[in-house]
């Protein structure tokens, strides 16, 4: 029986892809991905299904096809990381599954910024509601996956009307891209810079 493979892309560039991974993608008959992650891959001779907000259907088409068609879903960072791994494992069994890692931006920001990560709480606001003042006040240091509404500058701008102005955000554009991007500030002068950013992490701490 095909397995679905659930595959970690790394943080974007294809240096980062492990490859187990690629392997998987390559291998496979039918890649379901978001845009980004199918820009990265050499999808020629492959079906492709786009995920946008159609998780439902996606489960639906892969229970149909997974019998004859070896399918690998691709998604960014580590699988195990605020991913469909999600959704999916609420629909399939775990032996019709094999997850492979990938790199998630968070460890390749914290490996930028030459910072440990084992004492800082995993947090998102991608998509989500997050009480971003109280996760940061109880846990000191957090990071953050951040989106196009819910921003680096909207979570400095959080913290500082709480009363945490002097915490040190950095955050991470585009990051293993070419075009990546650090900038790291107080959360009260982060929160009037004149650009922000739309596919970013966002690491709060207090140094
Ligand atoms: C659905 S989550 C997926 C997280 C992913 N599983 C991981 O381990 O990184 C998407 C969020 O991941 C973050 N992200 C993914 N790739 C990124 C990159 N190359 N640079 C900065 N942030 C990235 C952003 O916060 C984005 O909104």
């Amino acid at each position: 029986l095909n397995k679905i493979k659930i595959v970690g892309l790394g943080p974007g560039n294809k240096n980062y892809i492990l490859p187990a991974a690629l392997s998987a993608v390559n291998e496979s008959d039918i890649i379901i991905a978001g845009k980004r992650n199918l820009a990265g891959l050499d999808t020629s001779g492959k079906r492709i299904i786009e995920v946008r907000n159609n998780l439902l259907e996606i489960s639906d088409f892969i229970k149909m096809n997974m019998e004859h068609y070896r399918i690998a879903v691709a998604v960014s960072g580590d699988p195990g990381f605020y991913s469909m791994l999600g959704f999916l494992k609420n629909h399939f069994n775990r032996d019709e599954m094999e997850v492979i890692p990938g790199i998630s931006s968070f460890q390749y920001m914290f490996c930028k910024l030459g910072i440990p990560w084992e004492n800082f709480f995993p947090a998102s606001v991608h998509g989500r509601d997050c009480n971003v003042a109280g996760i940061t006040r109880m846990n000191k240091n957090v990071f953050f996956l951040t989106d196009t509404k819910f921003t680096c500058k909207k979570i400095a701008a959080i913290l500082y009307e709480s009363g945490m102005g002097e915490k040190m955000i950095y955050a991470g554009n585009n990051l293993s891209y070419k075009d990546e991007i650090i900038v790291s500030d107080k959360a009260g002068i982060f929160k009037d810079k004149d650009f922000d950013f739309e596919n970013a992490v966002t690491v709060v701490c207090d140094e």
